[in-house]
């Protein structure tokens, strides 16, 4: 679905990624594993048209995108869960959902699966988004994501700084929206556990290289050892 090919990416001259190469399959989860600071950011910023430079070659099912704006690749199916969840507290839940929507042009709706998936988010459309928990937000924020009809869902740690008994809950949404939803999704997770469960491919970064990937399968604790701290 996404391949990188020899990707390299550059805040300024800082140089964050170094020769990525990788394939993301469609219609799996891929979670993106790795210790803090080694690039996984970086990488789905790389994919959402987020860098300010990039080389080597990306492609969306076999479609060079690699000089494409981010608002293209929105166009074309990518849409961006980003870390810390970027609500905006005075917009209500309702105007945050539709600011997905602008991704794309025509209709601007609260897309199907929100009543679903998000029913207290339904049910509250007219309140704040600053007034929602943790767990909440970054349900508002897969929402807002959702309202932009992706193929490919990028969620950058989606479990960060929530509750455990939430976490549970973001989980069995993000399973569904691959299972049922038949959304191809690439998952940035510091969690190993939930990597495990919903993964079905993985890759481990280190110094904003792609060091292991593979079936999640093949994820041996001696990697995880090596590459995370646990
Ligand atoms: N805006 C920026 N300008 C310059 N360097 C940056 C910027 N953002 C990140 N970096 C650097 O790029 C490298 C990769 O950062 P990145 O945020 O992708 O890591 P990460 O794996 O997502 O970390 P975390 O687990 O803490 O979220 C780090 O060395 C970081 O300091
Ligand atoms: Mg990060």
């Amino acid at each position: 679905m996404l391949t990188l090919d020899v990707v390299d990416a550059f805040y300024g001259r800082s140089h964050a990624l170094h020769g990525v190469s990788l394939g993301i399959p469609e219609g799996a989860i891929t979670a993106i594993l790795g210790r803090n600071g080694v690039g996984k950011t970086t990488l789905l910023k790389t994919l959402m048209g987020l860098m300010e430079r990039v080389t080597g070659t990306i492609r969306l099912a076999g479609r060079d995108i690699t000089r494409a704006p981010a608002y293209r690749r929105a166009r074309a199916g990518i849409a961006y869960v980003p870390q810390g969840r970027e609500i905006i507290p005075d917009f209500t839940i309702r105007e945050n959902i539709l600011m997905g929507a602008f991704a794309r042009p025509g209709r601007r709706v609260i897309p199907d699966l929100v009543p679903e998936l998000f029913p207290y988010l339904m049910q509250n459309l007219d309140r704040p988004g600053g007034v929602l928990s943790g767990g909440q937000q970054q349900q508002l924020a897969i929402a807002r994501a959702l309202a932009a009809d992706p193929k490919v869902l990028l969620l950058d740690e989606p479990t960060e700084g929530i509750q455990p008994s939430i976490v549970e809950e973001i989980e069995a949404i993000i399973i569904r929206l691959n299972s049922e939803a038949k959304l191809t999704v690439v998952l940035v997770e510091q969690n190993v556990a939930f990597a495990r469960r919903a993964g079905h491919h993985f890759a481990m970064m280190e110094k904003g290289r792609a060091v292991a990937a593979g079936a999640m399968a093949e994820l041996t604790d001696a990697l995880v050892h090596r590459h995370m701290a646990v």
